[in-house]
């Protein structure tokens, strides 16, 4: 059996404003003018190649979450800790989601991503869904790049084994390298390295294996007891994400070309790559309205806001509720530092 795990329990902090602490991305409809859903939703929306659905969250956003998934099962974390925990928690909760003596197959679904071809994407998922349950490896899924860009993880592919198994491509994943600085992300670029497309599919037996030496330690052992107290386990892990815990240490990995159009919404810019822009290269999201006198390559985003834009060029002009941000497009990763600063100060 396969268990989709989607991933909600972000804050969403580089979509700041539109993000807020009580609104983070994943209930927010972005990206598709003529999608009204949540990101959330939609992700939700794209599991139908698996045979039950959990959705990961911290207590903070629970109960907002079966309005967005209500075919899904919430599973709460006990303290939002980043992805490393949270997946491993889930993952382990997936065991119970699904009766019957098989170990499942879980794979696991950020909810900010811009899928538009959910045939696609759902093939590809049962491919990789197989290679994690026939081999035992960890699965990632490549995306192939088309910039050096710095929010992502990227994967060196090893041995092609797709002679070996059948029909379904896969390679041995011989590196994975998470958020590298510009000059390295080039250099994987040059290499014929793949992004990593923040989609994992494992047993829950080979996650475990494989994250008893990390980080995660003793979340792993915690879980692993014979009477788990899963707050206990949260208690004693630091936040970190499964990336940097588990995939960048991993032995036994894999990685499936991901066969779909596919990016993350996960910062302002991305509205560029998948909005259609007017004859200058501008775009407009959310309820909000532009006028461009001399300006080009520019995102606006708000709502009900009217913003105007007067001879710049490449600039992220957010605008919702009393906040306002602006930030150049090629450091709108970095919007997160901004928003750890408004926390610092209050
Ligand atoms: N349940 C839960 N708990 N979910 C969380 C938590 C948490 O504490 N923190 C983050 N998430 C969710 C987010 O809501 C999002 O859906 C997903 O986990 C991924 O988090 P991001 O913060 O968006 O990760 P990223 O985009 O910086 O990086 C990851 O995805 C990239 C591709 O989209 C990494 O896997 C990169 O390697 C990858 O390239
Ligand atoms: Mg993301």
């Amino acid at each position: 059996p396969v268990v989709a795990v989607i991933l909600a329990g972000g804050t969403g902090s580089r979509l700041y404003p539109a993000s807020r602490s009580d609104r983070p991305k994943q209930f927010l409809a972005l990206g598709d003018p003529d999608d009204d859903r949540s990101l959330l939703a939609r992700t939700a929306d794209r599991t139908g190649f698996a045979d039950a659905t959990l959705v990961a969250t911290r207590p903070e956003f629970a109960d907002e979450v079966p309005e967005h998934a209500p075919n899904a099962e919430v599973v709460v974390e006990p303290a939002g800790k980043d992805t490393g925990p949270a997946i491993l928690y889930a993952t382990h909760r997936a065991r119970e989601a699904v009766d019957g003596e098989r170990e499942p197959v879980v794979v696991v679904l950020p909810a900010d991503h811009h899928v538009p071809d959910g045939d696609a994407f759902e093939a590809t998922m049962a491919r990789g869904a197989r290679v994690a349950g026939d081999t035992g490896r960890l699965v990632a899924f490549g995306v192939e790049p088309t910039r050096p860009a710095t929010g992502y993880g990227y994967i060196e592919p090893g041995a092609d084994r797709t002679t070996e198994h059948g029909a379904v491509a896969y390679r041995e994943l011989a590196a994975f390298h998470e958020k590298p600085d510009a000059d390295r992300a080039a250099e994987y670029v040059d290499s014929g390295y793949y992004w990593n497309a923040g989609i994992f599919a494992w047993t829950p037996a080979a996650l475990f294996e494989q994250a008893r030496d990390t980080p995660l330690a003793p979340l792993v052992a915690e879980l692993d007891g014979d009477d788990p107290d899963p707050a206990a386990g949260f208690e004693a892990v630091s936040p970190v994400s499964i990336d940097y815990a588990v995939m960048e240490r991993a032995d036994r990995a894999a990685v499936v070309p991901a066969a779909f159009a596919w990016d993350d919404l996960g910062a302002w810019d991305a509205l560029d790559r998948v909005l259609d822009p007017d004859g200058d290269g501008n775009v407009v999201a959310g309820d909000a309205e532009a006028l461009a006198v001399d300006a080009a390559d520019n995102v606006v985003a708000g709502d009900d806001t009217h913003v105007s834009l007067v001879g710049v060029d490449g600039l992220c002009v957010v605008a919702y509720d009393d906040r306002v941000l602006v930030v150049p497009k090629a450091d709108a990763q970095r919007v997160r530092d901004a928003v750890d600063r408004l926390k610092e100060s209050g």
